[in-house]
C-alpha cells in the first residue's frame, strides 16, 4: 500500500485528489453529535492541502435509498470540516453532476471541497458490477489521484471504496494506515493475556468474530443484549430479555470449543432488570432491580450488567496485556443502565495493557460517558470494518489499495 507521504513525495501540487473519507457522523437534525470521524480524516486533508493539492472529500452518510434525501446531506459535515481546518470548504450539492463538476473546476491549489453523499447515487452501493463501475467512471473524471481514508467503510464493496481506486493512481491515507497498524497488533503476535469484550444486541452480528477469536483470545467476556442468548443456551431463564433462539446451537458450539481450547468464556453473574425498555428520549427514571443472571424472573428484561459482573469483568481485564472491546454492555444511553459499559471503559482506562475500542456504539459510549479518548490505546472509527478485519476477511477497500 502506498502511503500518503510517498504520494506527497511524488508531488501532488495542482492535482485533483479524491479523498474517500467516512464522514458518517451521528446527526440530530443538522447538528453533529459526535465529530470524531471528521477529526479522524483531518490530518490527511490538511497534508494534501498543504502540499498544494485540490482536495475533493467524498463520503456516505446514513443509508439513503440511492436518491437525494436532505436528511442525509453531508452539508453539516462539510461545514464542520471547514471549522476544523480553519479554511473555507466548498460544497457540491450533487455527486457527479453539474454542481460537483463546477465545484471541482473552481478549486484552486491547496483548497478543499466536499461533494454530496455518495449514496444519493444508486451506483455507489449497487450489487451489479457494471452499475457500480459506471458510477466509478463518473467519479474518476473528477480527479487525478485517489486516497482511501474512509476506514469505517472499507468492508463495503462500493463504487467509491472498491471500484474507483482501480481507475486512478491510489494511496492509503493516514487514518487507514493507523487503523490497520493497530488491528495487526490484535491479529499477529498478540501480546498476552489477550482479552476480548463483546457486547451489543445481536449474537448473529458477532458469530464470525467469535469463531475467529476462539483461535486467538485467552478470554472472551460477553455482555449486552447478546449475553441473554448465551445464558439461555446454558439452560437459564432470561425472562423477556432479548433472545435469538435460532442462535442457541451456534452459541453452544462456541461454549464447547472454548472449553476444549482453554479459552475462558465469561458471562454476567448478575444483571439489572426492568419490566420495560427505558425511554431514551426523556431518559425518565425507571423502576429497576438487580437479580442473579441465572434466575431472571418472567416479565422482566435484562438491560445492563450488575455490580458483581462489573467487578468480575474489571478483574478479568486488570492483567490483560491486549484488550479489544466492541459493543456496549447495556442500554448505556439511559443513566439507569450505563454502569456496565462505564465499568468496562474504566477497567480499560485503569489497565496498563494496550486497549482498542472498536468503533460504532462502544466508541460513542466512551465519548458520551465522558472518558478521555487519550486514555485508551486506540479508538477505532470503524465498527463493522474492525470486526470484519478481526474475522480475517478480505476487506474490499483495503484490497483495492494494495497494488
Ligand atoms: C459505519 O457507520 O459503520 C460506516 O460508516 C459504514 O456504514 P454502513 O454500515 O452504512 O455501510
Amino acid at each position: 500500500m502506498k502511503t500518503i507521504d510517498e504520494l506527497l513525495a511524488e508531488g501532488v501540487t495542482g492535482k485533483r485528489v479524491f479523498v474517500r473519507a467516512d464522514l458518517n457522523v451521528p446527526l440530530s437534525g443538522t447538528t453533529i453529535t459526535d465529530d470524531g470521524r471528521i477529526r479522524a480524516v483531518q490530518p490527511t486533508v490538511e497534508k494534501l492541502a498543504a502540499a498544494g493539492a485540490k482536495v475533493i472529500v467524498a463520503s456516505h452518510l446514513g443509508r439513503p435509498k440511492g436518491a437525494p434525501d436532505p436528511a442525509f446531506s453531508l452539508a453539516p459535515a462539510a461545514a464542520r470540516l471547514g471549522e476544523l481546518i480553519g479554511a473555507d470548504v466548498a460544497f457540491a450539492t450533487d455527486t457527479v453532476g453539474e454542481s460537483a463538476r463546477a465545484t471541482v473546476a473552481a478549486l484552486t491549489d491547496g483548497r478543499v471541497a466536499v461533494i454530496e453523499n455518495l449514496r444519493f447515487n444508486p451506483g455507489e452501493t449497487s450489487k451489479d458490477d457494471a452499475e457500480r463501475g459506471a458510477f466509478a467512471d463518473q467519479l474518476a473524471e473528477l480527479a487525478d489521484v485517489y486516497v482511501g481514508d474512509g476506514f469505517g467503510a472499507v468492508h463495503r464493496k462500493h463504487a467509491s471504496v472498491f471500484d474507483l481506486p482501480a481507475r486512478l493512481p491510489h494511496a492509503a491515507g493516514d487514518l487507514i494506515a493507523t487503523e490497520v497498524g493497530v488491528l495487526k497488533k490484535l491479529t499477529e503476535d498478540v501480546a498476552r493475556p489477550y482479552a476480548v469484550v463483546l457486547g451489543g444486541s445481536k449474537v448473529s452480528d458477532k458469530l464470525g468474530v467469535i469463531d475467529h477469536l476462539l483461535e486467538r483470545a485467552d478470554r472472551i467476556l460477553i455482555g449486552g443484549g447478546m449475553a441473554y442468548t448465551f445464558l439461555k443456551a446454558q439452560g437459564h431463564e432470561v425472562g423477556s430479555s432479548l433472545l435469538q433462539e435460532d442462535q442457541i446451537p451456534a452459541v453452544l458450539e462456541y461454549l464447547k470449543r472454548a472449553e476444549e481450547k482453554g479459552v475462558e468464556f465469561v458471562l454476567p453473574v448478575d444483571v439489572v432488570v426492568s419490566e420495560q425498555f427505558p425511554d431514551l428520549k426523556t431518559k425518565a427514571p425507571t423502576q429497576h432491580s438487580t437479580v442473579p443472571a441465572h434466575v431472571i424472573p418472567a416479565g422482566v428484561m435484562g438491560l445492563d450488567n450488575g455490580p458483581e459482573t462489573n467487578k468480575l469483568y474489571a478483574s478479568k481485564l486488570a492483567d490483560a496485556v491486549t484488550v479489544f472491546w466492541n459493543g456496549p454492555m447495556g442500554v448505556f444511553e439511559h443513566p439507569d443502565y450505563a454502569e456496565g459499559t462505564r465499568a468496562v471503559a474504566q477497567a480499560l482506562v485503569d489497565s496498563e495493557g494496550f486497549s482498542v475500542v472498536g468503533g460504532g456504539d462502544s466508541a460513542a459510549a466512551v465519548r458520551i460517558l465522558g472518558f478521555d479518548e487519550n486514555a485508551f490505546g486506540h479508538i477505532s472509527t470503524g465498527g463493522g470494518a474492525s470486526l470484519e478485519y478481526l474475522e480475517g476477511k478480505t476487506l474490499p477497500g483495503l484490497a483495492a489499495l494494495e497494488d
